[in-house]
């Protein structure tokens, strides 16, 4: 597949080799490529590490992508996608972007309980396929779910559109995922959202972000 990663942080770190390892081209989308080279060393450094990979403004790493993730900073990614709307249209949107506010001591989460980022970006773009997953993770562990109890633990989609999740499924299940349970529509991201205040209590109870949810059926 031809996957757009829309998203230069921590998250397009894990996911940019690991889309490459599995054979999929990928191009990255910035806000100004220009800008991110010269300033972002970090992704300076992966971009050597992996020539194979292109580097995009937003607007421009989209067409022509099989699959778009959603890889922008949680706060700021409505209004950074909502001017791609009739490009993203028919596209799916793989949504891993979380609702957490970190400029506030206790990162509070917006949108919560009765909307999701999710929504708010199937709202925003209509003709977009929308599937919500990953975001109950730290990056790290997105693409090597086998380091976390042996890959024994849960991955969520949510998402209107089934084709869409049989594509993110299918992509999931590539990187080694076993357990990709299927919550239903759009609107069951506000349940893996809301995960995020008991990842953060988690997190900090653990010492550790590489854990994972497991529903025991
Ligand atoms: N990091 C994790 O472990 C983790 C885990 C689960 C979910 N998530 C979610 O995944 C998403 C990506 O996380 P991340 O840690 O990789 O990166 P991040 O630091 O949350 O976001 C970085 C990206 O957001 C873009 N951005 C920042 N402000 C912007 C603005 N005002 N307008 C447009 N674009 C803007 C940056 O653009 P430039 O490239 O131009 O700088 C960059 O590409 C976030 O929504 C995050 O909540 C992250």
């Amino acid at each position: 597949m031809r996957i757009a990663l829309l998203g230069t942080g921590a998250v397009c770190h894990v996911l940019a080799p690991a889309f490459l390892d599995l054979g999929h081209d990928v191009v990255v989308g910035t806000r100004s490529p220009r800008a991110t080279l010269d300033t972002n060393q970090a992704y300076a450094r992966l971009a050597e590490r992996h020539p194979a990979l292109e580097l995009r403004a937003f607007a421009d790493a989209v067409p022509g992508a099989d699959l778009v993730v959603n890889a922008i900073d949680g706060p700021s990614c409505v209004a950074a996608l909502t001017p791609l709307a009739p490009a993203l249209a028919g596209r799916v949107l793989m949504d891993v972007s979380s609702p957490l506010d970190w400029s506030d001591p206790d990162a509070v989460l917006d949108p919560v309980n009765t909307d999701s980022l999710g929504e708010q970006l199937q709202r925003a773009l209509p003709a977009a396929r929308v599937v919500k997953t990953f975001n109950t993770l730290v990056a790290q562990a997105m693409a090597a779910p086998a380091a976390i109890g042996d890959g024994d633990h849960t991955v969520f989609v949510s998402g209107d559109d089934a084709a869409a999740k049989a594509v993110v499924t299918g992509l999931l299940e590539s990187l080694g995922w076993k357990d990709v349970l299927d919550l239903g529509g759009i609107r069951t991201a506000r349940a893996t959202e809301m995960m995020l205040r008991m990842w953060i209590d988690t997190w900090a109870a653990l010492g550790t972000d590489m854990f994972g949810f497991k529903i025991v059926r």
